[in-house]
């Protein structure tokens, strides 16, 4: 079961997650970090700015959960482009010490098998952070997401494009597919954070939170995991 903390505002949200993940740095200047990309988890990193500042956290190591196929690395909504703005330069990391899976590879297969293999290397990610989708995705996992899969290419759902078009000229901008850590890959982090704000996030965070267990809601996935932390504004708790 996952401990479930209910807060006022998402800074508040920021600042539980944000506090979590600098006592891990504290106890680990190498500490390995899942990091997430869409608005839910910018106060995390809004907070982490200020609670960061003055650390040393040259060695701390960060893995992305996603990327987009078929967009330029350099384009501004690729996941290169928004954890580099929004993560590695904002809170000082090393730049090289940040991945994001390749879905500019050639040989998206291969790819996908060299990003598991390099989480593994790097003993594998100690805070995972994550956001929901609407229609219950992690990642990219969309309904349908084996428990058991690895980091692979999804085809994203129309729902999942059209929630997603805000950060495009029109949703035919928006890729249809996308370089995900798989369930399997997620599960495997060591401590799982998941936020949510809002009342569009309410229906996804109930089902989440009180399954049943079902490949159609993925972050269903989270009651497999020993230590899942969920932590959501009263919004997206309403139907909890
Ligand atoms: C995208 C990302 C997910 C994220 C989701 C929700 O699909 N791949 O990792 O959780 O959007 O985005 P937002 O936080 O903007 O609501």
């Amino acid at each position: 079961m996952a401990e479930i903390i209910i807060v006022d505002t998402p800074a508040d949200a920021g600042a539980v997650a944000g506090a979590a993940i600098a006592l891990l740095v504290d106890r680990r200047p190498d500490a390995v970090l899942g990091v997430a990309t869409g608005s839910t988890p910018l106060p995390v990193y809004s907070d982490l700015r200020e609670r960061l500042a003055g650390r040393d956290v040259s060695q701390v190591r960060a893995f992305a959960l996603d990327e987009y196929v078929g967009i330029a690395r350099d384009h501004p909504e690729s996941y290169h482009s928004i954890i580099d703005a929004q993560v590695t330069v904002p809170l000082g990391l090393t730049r090289g010490l940040v991945q994001v899976p390749n879905g500019q590879a050639d040989d998206l297969e291969q790819a996908a098998l060299e990003y598991d293999a390099a989480i593994r290397a790097a003993g594998g990610i100690d805070l995972q952070l994550l956001g929901i989708g609407t229609d219950g995705h992690i990642g990219f996992n969309e309904p349908g997401s084996s428990f058991a899969s690895r980091t692979r290419v999804k085809t994203l759902t129309p729902q999942t494009r059209s929630d997603n078009a805000r950060f495009f000229a029109s949703v035919d901008e928006v890729p249809r597919h996308a370089l995900t850590q798989g369930l399997g890959t997620i599960l495997e982090a060591r401590h799982l954070v998941l936020l949510a704000f809002g009342e569009s996030k309410a229906e996804a965070v109930a089902r989440a939170v009180e399954g049943p267990m079902s490949a159609r809601v993925p972050a269903t996935a989270i009651h497999l995991h020993p230590h899942c932390t969920v932590i959501v504004d009263r919004a997206a708790a309403s139907q909890l």
